[in-house]
């Protein structure tokens, strides 16, 4: 259990990583955030959760409002939380990118350089004891990041599987799962995620 003063330490450092990201100004996505009037996005939810969903980057909707997972891709990583009973207020939910990349491209090796640092960090505040990536680029940044031998395997052979690593606090595994964007676009991977995330509900 984590207690009061415990959370309020975390939530100092979550709002100082806010208050850096803000004044990123070397960021390639600096001047398309302050131009749109943009918010950055680090992410919300249990500043304790057994439990971190890691996606790629905010989306108009979250830089629109500074909230991770608002959009479509949310709604459907609500569904997925529900399915297991889990509401967002139980997880922590983050990107490794913190700024919207222009018509929601991918992010560059670049952008993943500068921004995974804060996400490492953020890991460190909360320590989950599950890491559940979600889409193949955070999937490929959270294995290289734990030096782990199924780094640079497809997310199509990894997701749905637990894979241990150490951390600075302890041990934790990580868990891949499919990107909630992917599935509404291919329907058969919605099925797969609701699969996936049973085989969650199994480790948690
Ligand atoms: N897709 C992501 O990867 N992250 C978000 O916050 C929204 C959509």
């Amino acid at each position: 259990m984590v207690n009061n003063a415990e959370l309020l330490k975390r939530d100092k450092k979550l709002k100082n990583i806010l208050g850096r990201i803000w004044i990123l100004k070397e960021s390639p996505l600096y001047s398309y955030r302050t131009e749109n009037h943009y918010y950055p996005v680090i992410g919300e939810g249990a500043h304790d959760a057994k439990i971190m969903f890691i996606g790629e980057a905010p989306g108009e909707k979250e830089a629109q409002t500074g909230r991770p997972f608002c959009g479509a891709a949310g709604k459907l990583l609500d569904q997925l939380l529900e399915s297991i009973n889990l509401k967002r207020a139980d997880v922590y939910i983050s990107n490794i990118v913190k700024d919207r990349p222009p018509k929601n491209r991918d992010p560059s090796p670049e952008e993943i350089k500068l921004y995974s640092p804060f996400l490492d960090e953020q890991i460190n505040i909360i320590q989950p004891k599950i890491i559940a990536t979600l889409g193949r680029f955070s999937m490929q940044y959270i294995l290289d990041k734990f030096n782990l031998p199924e780094s640079g395997q497809t997310i199509t052979r990894l997701h749905g599987r637990s894979i241990k690593a150490k951390t600075e606090y302890g041990e934790v595994i990580i868990f891949p799962l499919y990107h909630p964007a992917a599935a509404l676009y291919t329907g058969s991977l919605k099925k797969t995620l609701m699969e996936d995330m049973q085989k969650l509900l199994t480790i948690l």
